[in-house]
């Protein structure tokens, strides 16, 4: 009989399926059902940088009189209640639920609210992801900048708590394969690739700027499956995938990639929370029928480093695909 449980970040968990962060993990209701269906974990819902700045930086007292307008008051309290919500919601995770919780910061450019892990760490958090992703639009920063920022944070916050780090990126990296690298080298216990991001829309008939599409498709899986099998071994923390993962075929791919975790989000938001059973089964059946009794007999299987034709990975162009058709 095929065993789901594995370790993610030096964690146990029941199941590689992790609930990732979205309003799908902002509630003690909402993770208890998810943990009855079987998630391994859950990333919780991100608190923002800013949220934290505003609270501790005590913003309002140093706001100029005249230059009140320009400040939300409505818009402070509710930022201040968030983070006590925040921090109260771990604590009656720990209470309610046994299944690791994985909290979760929003992270833009600086790094002075790194102490606020501390917090996250006290309520009873057994792992942080730091989601950091800015769009490059600063034209007066270089790469070299931009990229530091990344390695300032790490530092910041690994000085403040014990618990283990995962640091979750977008794929806009002007070199992304060394940076993986090197960012697996800071003593982060998982990457999470990749991040998907709102991104903007037009509507051509009232000429203005939407929403795009939200929630990924399961074609969206594409480019963390070929980035984990390509860091896969070449990394010195554990991979987690996000993005595009759909159902259980799709996590049984990014494990044979080398992921040691599969974060899922669009997929719950369509089929609800009980298709985290039916993931969890397929993996199951899968691994029977392959006779595979644990995660660890088939994870990595099919990652670059194993490969015998590595050059598979990293074929980019479509040359033989319209040369075939022509
Ligand atoms: C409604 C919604 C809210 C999200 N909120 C967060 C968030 O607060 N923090 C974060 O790191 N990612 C957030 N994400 C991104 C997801 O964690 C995930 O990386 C992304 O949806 C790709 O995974 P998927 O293809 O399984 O949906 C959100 C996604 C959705 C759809």
């Amino acid at each position: 009989m095929a065993d789901l449980s594995t370790s993610y970040m030096g964690l146990k968990l029941k199941s590689p399926i992790i609930v990732g962060s979205s309003g799908l993990t902002n509630s003690v209701s909402d993770i208890k059902e998810h943990e009855q269906n079987g998630a391994g974990a859950v990333v919780l819902k991100s608190i923002f940088e800013e949220e934290i700045s505003m609270e501790y930086e005590d913003m309002i007292k140093n706001v100029h009189p005249t230059h009140m307008e320009h400040f939300d008051y409505f818009d402070y309290k509710i930022k201040e209640d968030n983070i006590k919500k925040y921090l109260k919601l771990i604590t009656d995770l720990k209470k309610n639920v046994s299944l690791p919780i994985i909290a979760s910061v929003n992270c833009v450019y600086s790094h002075e609210w790194a102490f606020f892990s501390k917090k996250l760490e006290e309520a009873g958090a057994d792992a942080l992801e730091l989601n950091m992703f800015f769009l490059p639009t600063d034209f007066s920063r270089n790469t070299a900048q931009t990229e530091k920022a990344y390695f300032d944070l790490i530092e910041k916050v690994r000085a403040e708590i014990k618990i283990p780090i995962a640091l979750k990126i977008s794929p806009y990296f002007s070199n992304l394969g060394p940076m993986i690298q090197r960012l697996s080298e800071t003593g982060i216990k998982s990457l999470v690739l990749f991040n998907r991001f709102f991104c903007p829309d037009f509507d051509i008939d009232k000429m203005e700027v939407t929403s795009g599409h939200v929630l990924s498709t399961s074609e969206d899986v594409a480019q963390s499956l070929r980035w984990i099998a390509i860091m896969s071994g070449r990394v010195n923390c554990d991979l987690a995938s996000s993005t595009g993962v759909h159902d259980g075929k799709a996590a049984i791919k990014q494990i044979l990639a080398g992921a040691k975790a599969v974060q899922v989000v669009s997929a719950l938001y369509r089929n609800g929370s009980s298709f985290l059973r039916d993931m969890n089964k397929e993996i199951e059946t899968w691994m029977n029928n392959k006779n595979f009794q644990k995660i660890e007999d088939f994870r990595g299987k099919l990652s670059q480093s194993k490969s015998e034709n590595p050059a598979k990975y990293e074929r980019v162009q479509f040359m033989r695909y319209f040369a075939e058709r022509a």
